[in-house]
C-alpha cells in the first residue's frame, strides 16, 4: 500500500499483537476466579491493564490475586454474586475493558430442567452483562473508547440437546452484544462476542457426568461421542487461546471489528 491511500498512515503503523498495551486502562473480567475468565485477567494484567477481578468465589480470587503478582497492570479482587443486579451495574462503573465471562451451565431434558435454574442462567449469563454494560457505557461514551468483549459460545450460535437455559442465554447474549455493537460504534465503543467450543476447564469437567446420565452412556465416552462429536479437531482448547482472542479484540487492529462473532470452535460450525 502507498503512502497516499486514505488507510495507509494508520495501518502502517499498526504494531503486533505482542504490543498490546492496556497502561493506564482498566478492565473488569467477571467469573475471574477460574477457568476462561482467570486467563482473561491474567492476560490483561500481562498488558497492563488494572484489571477488576469479579467472582462469587472469594477463595479462587485470591489465588488469582497471586499468580498476577508480578503483571505489569494489577489485579483487584472483588467478591460479588452477580444475581445481586444493582451491584453488578454498579461494579461495572469507570471501567475501559469490560470482559462478560461468568457462567454456569446444568444439563437436563426441557421437562425436568428446575424452573428456578433456569432463572438463574437467565440472570447470571443474560441480564448481568446488560447490567454490567449498562454500567460501563458512561464512562466509554464520556471518554469515546471502550472495548466490551461477551464470552458467548458455539452454543451461542447452535443449540445441543439438554441445555436450554445455557443455549437461550448464549443467543440472548448475542443479541445483546450486537446491539451494544450498534449503539456504541459513534462513541468508539466496540462490542463482540468470543465463541468457543469446549474449553478445559471446570465447568466443562462437571458436565461430563451430567452428560453421561443424559445420553446413557458410560462417562469415558462423553468427550469423544458427545462433546466432541462435532469438532473437527479432536482436542479441548485452553483457556489462555480464549483470553488471545480476547486481547486481540481489544488491540488497535481490531478498531473496526464490532457486532461479530470470534469462534473459536476446531471447525464445529464448518458443518
Ligand atoms: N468451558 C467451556 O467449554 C466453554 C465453552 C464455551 C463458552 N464458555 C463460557 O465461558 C465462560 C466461562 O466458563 P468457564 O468454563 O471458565 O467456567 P468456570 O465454571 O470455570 O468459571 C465460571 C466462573 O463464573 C463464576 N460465577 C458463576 N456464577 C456466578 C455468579 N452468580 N456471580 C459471580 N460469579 C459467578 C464461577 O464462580 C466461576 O469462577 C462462561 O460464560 C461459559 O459459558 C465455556
Amino acid at each position: 500500500m502507498t503512502s497516499s491511500t486514505p488507510h495507509s498512515a494508520s495501518l502502517d503503523s499498526l504494531d503486533s499483537l505482542d504490543s498490546l498495551d492496556l497502561t493506564g486502562r482498566t478492565a473488569l473480567v467477571t467469573g475471574a476466579a477460574g477457568g476462561i475468565g482467570r486467563a482473561c485477567a491474567l492476560r490483561l494484567a500481562a498488558a497492563g491493564a488494572k484489571v477488576r477481578a469479579v467472582d462469587r468465589d472469594a477463595a479462587g480470587l485470591e489465588e488469582l490475586a497471586d499468580a498476577a503478582r508480578g503483571a505489569a497492570g494489577g489485579v483487584e479482587p472483588q467478591v460479588l454474586d452477580l444475581t445481586d443486579l444493582d451491584a453488578a451495574e454498579q461494579a461495572a462503573a469507570g471501567t475501559d475493558v469490560l470482559v462478560n465471562n461468568a457462567g454456569l451451565q446444568l444439563v437436563r431434558p426441557l421437562q425436568e430442567f428446575p424452573p428456578d435454574v433456569f432463572h438463574t442462567v437467565l440472570t447470571v449469563m443474560l441480564e448481568a452483562p446488560f447490567r454490567l454494560i449498562r454500567g460501563a457505557l458512561p464512562h466509554m461514551y464520556g471518554q469515546g473508547w471502550g472495548r466490551i468483549v461477551n464470552i458467548s459460545s458455539v452454543h451461542g450460535l447452535r443449540a445441543s440437546p439438554y441445555k436450554s437455559a445455557y443455549v437461550a442465554a448464549k443467543h440472548g447474549l448475542e443479541g445483546l452484544s450486537k446491539t451494544a455493537a450498534l449503539e456504541g460504534a459513534a462513541h468508539g465503543v466496540t462490542s463482540n462476542c468470543v465463541n468457543p467450543g469446549y474449553v478445559r476447564t471446570p465447568l466443562v469437567e462437571r458436565q461430563i457426568a451430567d452428560q453421561a446420565r443424559a445420553h446413557g452412556i458410560p462417562e469415558e465416552r462423553v468427550l469423544s461421542e458427545v462433546l466432541l462429536q462435532d469438532s473437527a479437531m479432536k482436542r479441548l482448547l485452553e483457556p489462555e487461546e480464549v483470553a488471545e482472542a480476547v486481547a486481540y479484540l481489544c488491540t488497535p487492529q481490531a478498531s473496526f471489528v464490532t457486532g461479530t462473532s470470534l469462534v473459536l470452535d476446531g471447525g464445529w460450525t464448518a458443518h
